[in-house]
């Protein structure tokens, strides 16, 4: 704790300040949380959720992981899904990515990473799955479109999750939304494949496809 002292200091700044603010911000939050949404991002240092759009603690579920990735046996994101969905009952799901992702960068290149190559193996999937689509573009246009299509592959998976299918079948209002951040001007890109039904999942994601 001792080489870690500055970081106290500035969550008693930090604390102050809300209460400050808002005397009973904490009292509140502790009571419950009810946040609209989950985010699904990616865990670079860079990407902070709560930060990019600008909501405070107790709006916003996070999962993040290397390069927001959603993947059917990762009883991880699963478990967070489930209970975003099932129990605090979210409205809104993002998956998140961004340009100028590492992973994505290290999933476009022959080097070995080391473990996280098993995990990047799911982003290559996504690149040999459009293959046709980056022929003839250079490096920094080949990372970005991936980074937009393992968003719109994520958005896929949550909504093919057994989760998100058994909502829409009891009819709970949920939709999945697909968002790629850029680091280097802070703004948000709708990636235009808000899901909110199974019907919309086959209609939208395969006109997304076809459309990159
Ligand atoms: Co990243």
């Amino acid at each position: 704790m001792d080489k870690l002292q500055h970081i106290f200091e500035r969550n008693r700044v930090w604390a102050s300040k809300v209460k400050e603010e808002q005397s009973d911000f904490f009292l509140k939050l502790s009571e419950q949380q009810a946040p609209e949404y989950l985010w699904i991002g990616c865990a670079d240092s860079r990407v902070p959720a709560n930060q990019i759009i600008n909501l405070p603690p107790g709006e916003v579920f996070v999962h993040r992981n290397i390069a927001n990735v959603v993947v059917h046996t990762d009883l991880n994101c699963l478990s967070v899904i489930q209970y975003a969905v099932d129990v605090l009952k979210v409205k809104h799901i993002i998956v998140c990515g961004h340009y100028g992702c590492g992973g994505i960068k290290a999933a476009l290149d022959s080097c070995e990473h080391g473990l996280i190559d098993n995990w990047l193996r799911h982003i290559k999937d996504v690149n040999r799955f459009h293959a046709d689509k980056f022929k003839g573009l250079n490096t920094q246009e080949k990372e970005d479109l991936l980074c937009e299509l393992n968003v719109v592959e994520q958005v896929t998976n949550v909504c093919n999750s057994t989760i998100v299918q058994r909502a829409w079948k009891r009819g709970d209002e949920l939709s999945v939304h697909g968002w790629v951040y850029g680091i280097h001007d802070g703004i948000l890109k709708d990636m235009d494949v808000c899901i909110s039904s199974p019907e919309e999942l086959y209609a939208k994601i395969d006109s997304a496809s076809a459309d990159y």
